[in-house]
This record gives structure tokens, C-alpha cells and sequence, in this order.
């Protein structure tokens, strides 16, 4: 996994390799100072050769010197490197992201794709920075402090060869004990990660809801649990220290054994012994360096899993490759809509601790959510939608611009299957306002300008009277150029609501689909906006979705869904003769609009 995303250095790769050259030139620098320091010891200091002294401290000044500049440009490359890989990372997860469909979204789940985007990338970023400045310096380490004791005495190098077998033993049953502690520990940080994002995004329900004192009880919770894995982990690496630790207490003792008897009987300078003696520790502690990296590994392995994970999925909805037969790529022309025996069922999502462990799109969650649907509607007619909550009217009309696709069935769009427009075209015809609406950041005219980017003054205004939204607007201050809050929490619900309509306005769509949209919207607004969809919108199909019947009693044709199948079809006085769960609805609205 980690070796795939490798490939994400992309145009850092000149980085990289600066670094491992750097790397060598520092080690090598650095490896030197010991045999010079051996020299001046057995040779400068017995002959009283002050210039020879001289020369060799002279020349360890500049390797010291030397070191220290190569050490400054690795950590500046390896930090060039490693932070742009982690973009190209970031953006190839944001731009995939953007591709997906909603029940690829589903099945992620938001909170989970913002830890993949976040933190998991930030843990490769880590891996990379480690990789280049630490565990690259210790094989080369390794090598040449070997190479150097060897020099200095082969005999006594021979102390490394045990020491080495037992340090790498001990380090690798503290790792494997230590593995699953880490896995343990980076899962309760995804649910902590999860149950933080969830409660800030939702903050203001958790408030209005008094949940306060419930959601805190739920984040000490995983917070303990977190706090517990670290711990654990902590302890038993704080255990392998004092082991590694005897180790090379163990080791330098029993150079200084052996070395000293060399020194004595004169087949060693004491210099070499000392020079030996720092190549001993330099090969031990790069030996321990290496070992840990591979800790780090594993736990960048976890989260390059995960990113691969998302870069990998499948996107269940997505553009014809090929033009169908006669090579015409169909457009929306005039706003005619068919289902055809429809069924639809949503998809697995993600399980709860926000991993997903399987990327097909298995359907054997959940029942149905709409049955057997077929209707037909004419272009240029308003249909309303009435039912329940829960009866499957969002995920009705979610199929018309491919938001989900059926399970079974066809939808048509002017005579053809949804599935064989290009994405782009088919939603361009189609102007949606969703159930939950939602406003980006911005002044009130960008906004807007997502209808229709290229849309002029007169248009805006256009699509804004329609949605009865220019005489608000106008009575801000600075007008369309109102700056929105995040989400445009500076607006009321019913503000938001008509921003939307007139968004959807903007692209002058054959279809128009409002999904409860003016709900907190008032009763005699709302039959303006009716009006002027009548006066102004004769062409396009319009299908409203709505709790009041009031709303929809004018509509050409009003389809009942009980339960996601189609209880009636037909106009308000035909329904009111013949269904009774639409009778129902209506008497019970008119009751509670008696004043
Ligand atoms: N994204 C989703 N994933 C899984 N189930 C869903 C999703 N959205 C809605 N549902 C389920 O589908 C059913 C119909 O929902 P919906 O179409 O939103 O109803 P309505 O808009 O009429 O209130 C409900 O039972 C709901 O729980
Ligand atoms: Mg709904």
C-alpha cells in the first residue's frame, strides 16, 4: 500500500533523491570523525605533533562544518518532499472525492473521509519526513560505521556480531508486542477523530437538543479509551528501554574488556579503542533507529490503506464512455419524465468504526425503498409529491438527475434511460433544490452564479423575484453582495430556502425539482413563488415536493407514496373522491388551518 502511493512524489521526486545524496555526504562527514579523532590521539598527541594536531582538527572543523550544511539542505528537501507528496495525495483524494456519488458518499460516511483526507494523509507525510532524514541515515550508518571498526580492529569487531543478533532480537519481540497496541491506538483515534467531527458539525442540534451533558459523557469515553492505548503502548516501549540500554552498557563494556587487553599488550592504540568505541555505539544505535522506523511503517501502512481505500473506489455513477448508436449525445429537450417499474434500494454503508472493509456495493442491507414505480409526466406540467416522512420521496426524485440509480427499472428523461445521457448534460437540463439546502461561504451573488456562471445582472435579479428572494436580498445593506456566513448561517431558514430556488432558477432548467423547499417558507410567499413559476416557468416540468397540500392542490397531477409505492395518481379532486390516505391529509391540514 505504502509502495502504491509512492507514486504520489510525482514532480517532488528530484527531492528525494537531493536527500539521499545529502544524506550520504552527512554520514560520511559525520563517520569520519571518530578515525580522525583515533589518529590525533595515537599519533599527534605521542609524537607531540602539533601540526599534524593541527592539520587533523583542522580538517574535522570542516567535515563538522560540512555535516552540519548538508544536514540543514536534508531537512529542507526532506520537508519539501514529503509535504508535496502529501498534497498530491491530498489532491488526488479530493479530486477522486469529487467524482463520487452519492452512495459512494454514503458509504464512507463524510466524518470518515475528512479523517482520510486529514489525518491519514498527514501520517504518509510523517512516514516520508522519517523516512528521509532517519531511516536512510541508518543503513548508510551502519555500513560505513562498520566498515570503520573493521579497519580499526577486525579482531575486535567480532563483539558486534553478537551484540548486533541479540539488540535486533529484542527490539523485534518489543515490536511485536507493540503492533497490536499501535493498531489499537490508531483506531481509537479514528472513533475519537469520528465522534469530535460529528458532534462540531452537528453542534447547534447537540445544543438545541440539550445533549450537551450525554455527548460529553460519549467523547470522555473514547478519549479514555484512546488515552489508554497510548498509554499501554508508552509502557512497554519505556519497558524496551532499559533493555536496549543494558544492551549497550552491555556491549561497550565488553569492548573495553577486550580492547583494553589489546591496549595493554600493545596490538591497539588507545585512540583506535576510543574511535572503536563510538563506531560501536554509532552501529548499535542505528540498528535500534532502524528497527523502529518499521513501527512507524506499520502504522503508515494502516493509513495508506485507508487512502488507497477511497483512491480505489468505485464510482457507481459515472458517465457513458461511449456515445450510444447513431453517435447523438442525447440532451434534455424538453422535460419529459417516465419511471418505468422502478424499484431502489440504498447501498452498504461504511461500518461503524469508519473503516470500510469492502468495497462492493452489496445491496443486502435494508428492503426496498421504492417499489414498482411507474408514472409518466408531460413536459411543461407541475406535479406535486405528498407522503409521510420515510415514504420515499427525496429518493424519488434523487434517480431523475442520477443522485442514485435504480435498482431496477428504468427512469426516462425526454425517452431516454438517465444512465445513457453524459452526467453533465442530463443535470444541466435538471434544476434540483435539495431537502437540505445548502449555501457556501461567499457573497449572496456567487452564490447564485452556480446556477449559471455566466448569468448577467438582469438574470440574477430574474431568478431571484421568481424565487421571491430580490426584496430580502435588497433590504441587506450591500444586496446581492451580502457576504453568507459558512452554510449561510446568517439567514433564516426561509431566506436560505428561496437563495436555492432562485440557484436552481438560474440554469433555466427543462426540470425543476424542489424537494420541500419551502417549507419554513410562509404560506402566502409560498403562493407567490407558485404564481410566478406559473407566469414565468410554463415550460418547464416542475416537480414540487411538499408537506402542504395547500402548495400542490393546483398541480396537474399529484402523485401519493405511501411507504415507497404509488398509492394514487391524479388531480386534487379525483384524489379527494377516491384515495383516503390523501384524504386524510388533506382534512387534517384543513382542521389545522381553521383559525
Ligand atoms: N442515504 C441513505 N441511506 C440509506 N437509507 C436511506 C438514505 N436516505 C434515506 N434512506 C431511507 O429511505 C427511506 C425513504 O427516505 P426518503 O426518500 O428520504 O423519504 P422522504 O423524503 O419521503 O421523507 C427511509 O426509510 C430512509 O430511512
Ligand atoms: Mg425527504
Amino acid at each position: 500500500m505504502v509502495k502504491r502511493l509512492f507514486a504520489y512524489i510525482g514532480q517532488y521526486k528530484k527531492y528525494v533523491i537531493s536527500c539521499i545524496f545529502l544524506m550520504t555526504f552527512d554520514v560520511l562527514c559525520e563517520m569520519m570523525m571518530p578515525f580522525l579523532m583515533a589518529k590525533i590521539v595515537d599519533v599527534g598527541i605521542p609524537q607531540k605533533d602539533i601540526a599534524f594536531i593541527a592539520r587533523v582538527g583542522g580538517l574535522m572543523i570542516v567535515l563538522a562544518l560540512a555535516a552540519i550544511g548538508f544536514g540543514v539542505l536534508n531537512m529542507r528537501f526532506s520537508a519539501n518532499a514529503s509535504q508535496g507528496f502529501a498534497a498530491n495525495i491530498r489532491r488526488a483524494l479530493f479530486d477522486k472525492v469529487q467524482s463520487f456519488s452519492f452512495s459512494n458518499i454514503d458509504y464512507f460516511s463524510t466524518a470518515s473521509l475528512v479523517t482520510r483526507l486529514t489525518n491519514d494523509v498527514t501520517q504518509m507525510q510523517v512516514m516520508l519526513l522519517m523516512s528521509l532524514r532517519i531511516l536512510l541515515r541508518a543503513p548508510l550508518m551502519l555500513i560505513t560505521a562498520c566498515f570503520f571498526a573493521m579497519s580499526i580492529n577486525l579482531k575486535l569487531s567480532g563483539i558486534i556480531l553478537i551484540a548486533m543478533p541479540v539488540l535486533v532480537i529484542s527490539i523485534y519481540f518489543v515490536i511485536r508486542s507493540a503492533e497490536h497496541l499501535f493498531s489499537t491506538m490508531q483506531q481509537r483515534l479514528d472513533s475519537l477523530n469520528n465522534t469530535v467531527r460529528e458532534n462540531l458539525i452537528a453542534i447547534r442540534v447537540v445544543k438545541a437538543f440539550v445533549r450537551e451533558e450525554y455527548e460529553k459523557l460519549k467523547f470522555k469515553k473514547v478519549n479514555d479509551a484512546f488515552t489508554k492505548a497510548a498509554i499501554n503502548a508508552g509502557y512497554l516501549i519505556s519497558l524496551a528501554m532499559p533493555v536496549i540500554l543494558f544492551i549497550l552498557n552491555f556491549t561497550t563494556i565488553a569492548v573495553i574488556w577486550f580492547g583494553g587487553k589489546m591496549v595493554s599488550t600493545g596490538t591497539m592504540g588507545t585512540g583506535e579503542l576510543i574511535g572503536f568505541i563510538s563506531y560501536v555505539m554509532q552501529i548499535l544505535t542505528s540498528t535500534m533507529i532502524f528497527s523502529m522506523v518499521f513501527i512507524l511503517y506499520a502504522r503508515a501502512e494502516a493509513s495508506a490503506q485507508r487512502i488507497v481505500e477511497v483512491l480505489d473506489a468505485k464510482v457507481d455513477i459515472a458517465d457513458k464512455p461511449a456515445l450510444p448508436e447513431g453517435g447523438i449525445t442525447p440532451s434534455v429537450s424538453s422535460g419529459k419524465v417516465e419511471f418505468r417499474n422502478v424499484y431502489f434500494r440504498y447501498g452498504n454503508s461504511v461500518n461503524s468504526n469508519g473503516s470500510a472493509n469492502n468495497n462492493g456495493f452489496n445491496n443486502k442491507m435494508g428492503k426496498d425503498v421504492l417499489s414498482d414505480i411507474t408514472f409518466n409526466i408531460e413536459s411543461g406540467e407541475i406535479v406535486g409529491i405528498i407522503g409521510g416522512t420515510g415514504s420515499g420521496k427525496t429518493s424519488l426524485i434523487s434517480l431523475i438527475p442520477r443522485l442514485y440509480d435504480v435498482t431496477a427499472g428504468q427512469v426516462l428523461v425526454d425517452g431516454t434511460d438517465v444512465r445513457d445521457y453524459n452526467l453533465k448534460t442530463l443535470r444541466d437540463g435538471i434544476g434540483i433544490v435539495l431537502q437540505t439546502n445548502v449555501l457556501f461561504s461567499g457573497t449572496i451573488r456567487e452564490n447564485l452564479l452556480w446556477g449559471n456562471e455566466n448569468a448577467a445582472q438582469e438574470e440574477i435579479e430574474e431568478a431571484a423575484r421568481n424565487a421571491q428572494a430580490h426584496d430580502f436580498i435588497m433590504s441587506f445593506p450591500d444586496g446581492y453582495d451580502t457576504i453568507l456566513g459558512q452554510a449561510g448561517v446568517n439567514l433564516s431558514g426561509g431566506q436560505k430556502q428561496r437563495l436555492c430556488i432562485a440557484r436552481a432558477l438560474l440554469k433555466k432548467p427543462y426540470i425543476l425539482i424542489l424537494d420541500d423547499s419551502t417549507s419554513s417558507v410562509d404560506v402566502a410567499t409560498e403562493a407567490k413563488i407558485m404564481e410566478s413559476f406559473n407566469k414565468n416557468l410554463k415550460e418547464s416540468t416542475i416537480i414540487i415536493i411538499s408537506q402542504r397540500i395547500s402548495s400542490i392542490k393546483e398541480a396537474d397531477k399529484i402523485i401519493v407514496l405511501d411507504d415507497g409505492k404509488i398509492s394514487g395518481i391524479g388531480t386534487h379532486e379525483m384524489l379527494y373522491e377516491s384515495n383516503t390516505i390523501y384524504r386524510e391529509i388533506y382534512d387534517t391540514q384543513q382542521g389545522g388551518l381553521i383559525l
